[in-house]
């Protein structure tokens, strides 16, 4: 079946306006927008004044509109129209991953009782396919874990402060004028979006509808000079990555951390704004997809692409729900980071630990490497002059092989650090 579609788009900034150009050239889609409505009547835009409309009914109550496109920065208002449009019958296609894993259980709901399609492949890692890959070809029992880079503008700007020596400041600045940033970038450098499209990931390869809380997030906006000169001097880069596997019990660990990688690791090549993801199977062993993590036409191509099954009917199965998974529990659950933390508090701090590998201290501050448990980690965090950098992850095995002493100061910051 190829039925024609006639969108209702909701926004026309970044990604609204990618996916008015790119639809124009894709003339065999058999989809026409018929009303696009936006927010600000003073705006200036690149299209004539007529083809824009404030009222959202106007999409809403046209019986000939049986497609709505949502792409606005509001996620509230978002679920209110994505959610009136369910209930009107009309398909849906949204790129929003705030208001998608705030409302996922709703929005599920929403889809079951209406028996209507509502895609977001656009919400997660823009143009790389990953939630129909898992939703189609992962079966849940095969996946072991998934992890990755999800967020654009991060990556962007950890690209920038640790291979171009840019200010954090300006690396910001840029990825917001190249539209890679959430209007709020708070959202982005704070490893909230990440916890956002984890939190879909999840549901989509394990079957399991966390609330975003439940996730343990840090990103990148306490990363200070001492934790990007350890980088530099050991020829390692950081990464913002979203991270979801089973244990050695079948429970699964999720966390968002920023990460020291290797230049041997794949996600070491990943720069600027590219995302990248790994999953990780019983059989396949381990699979690498990589992509435009953010932007205009690489968004705007998957919104296509979800616009485009729509005309064959296509909908999520969420065949994985309700699979029977126990989430670990965060003390269960053994890193190795770089913890960065005032000079006063280090002899406290060195208490936390389970090892500790390498200790440095100035006047000012001082970091400690070491081994200790996510729940300790998510206390220790709770101050907010302190920094975590994950190192690894530890499996059974490699906490049984621990060993205690420590190298006091294997590396210098230099003067007062
Ligand atoms: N930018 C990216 O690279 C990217 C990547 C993946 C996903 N996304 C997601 O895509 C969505 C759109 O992002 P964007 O970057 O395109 O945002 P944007 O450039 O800030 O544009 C937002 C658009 O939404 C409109 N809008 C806001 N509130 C509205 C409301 N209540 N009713 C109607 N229109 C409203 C704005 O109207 P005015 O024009 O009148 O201000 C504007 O056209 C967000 O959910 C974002 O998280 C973005």
């Amino acid at each position: 079946m190829n039925k024609k579609l006639k969108i209702g788009l909701f926004g026309l900034g970044c990604v609204g306006q990618g996916l008015y150009e790119v639809l124009q050239q894709t003339p065999t889609l058999n989809a026409e927008i018929k009303t696009i409505v936006v927010k600000n009547k003073n705006k200036k835009r690149s299209l004539s004044e007529e083809q824009f409309s404030y009222d959202k009914n106007l999409i809403l109550d046209d019986p000939e509109i049986n497609t709505v496109v949502e792409l606005i920065d509001d996620s509230e208002a978002a679920f209110e129209i994505v959610k009136a449009a369910l209930q009107k019958g009309k398909a849906v296609v949204s790129a929003n991953k705030k208001m998608i894993s705030e409302h996922f259980q709703e929005l599920l709901d929403l889809q079951k009782e209406f028996k209507v399609p509502f895609l977001y492949e656009a919400a997660v890692c823009a143009s790389i396919p990953i939630i129909r890959n898992l939703e189609e070809y992962y079966d849940n029992d095969l996946l072991r874990s998934i992890e990755g880079i999800v967020n654009g503008s991060t990556n962007y700007i950890l690209t920038k402060t640790i291979s171009e020596n840019l200010s954090y400041e300006l690396a910001l600045k840029q990825a917001q004028d190249l539209g890679y940033a959430e209007s709020n970038p708070i959202l982005d450098t704070g490893g909230f979006d990440a916890r956002y499209k984890l939190q879909i990931l999840i549901a989509h390869a394990f079957g399991q509808v966390l609330r975003p809380k439940d996730i343990f997030h840090q990103g990148i906006n306490r990363i200070g000079e001492l934790e990007l000169r350890y980088a530099k001097e050991k020829n390692l880069k950081i990464k913002l990555k979203a991270r979801a596997f089973k244990n050695e019990e079948g429970r699964l660990c999720t966390f968002v951390l920023p990460e020291y990688v290797k230049s041997s690791d794949k996600f070491y090549q990943v720069d600027e704004v590219y995302n990248a993801l790994q999953i990780e199977g019983c059989f396949a062993d381990r699979q690498f997809f990589v992509g435009r993590g953010a932007g205009s036409y690489p968004t705007a191509s998957a919104v296509l692409s979800d616009i485009s099954a729509l005309r064959y009917d296509y909908r999520y199965e969420y065949r994985k729900l309700n699979s029977e998974y126990e989430v670990a529990n965060a003390e269960d659950t053994y890193i190795k980071a770089l913890l960065r933390h005032p000079s006063s508090e280090a002899d406290e701090i060195r208490t936390k630990f389970l090892q500790v590998d390498e200790h440095y201290k100035s006047r000012e501050q001082a970091y400690t490497i070491g081994v200790l448990n996510l729940k300790e980690a998510k206390e220790i965090l709770k101050e907010e002059q302190r920094s975590l950098v994950l190192i690894s992850t530890l499996s059974q095995k490699d906490l049984e092989q621990l060993q205690s002493p420590y190298e006091e100061i294997a590396w210098a910051v230099g003067n007062g650090g």
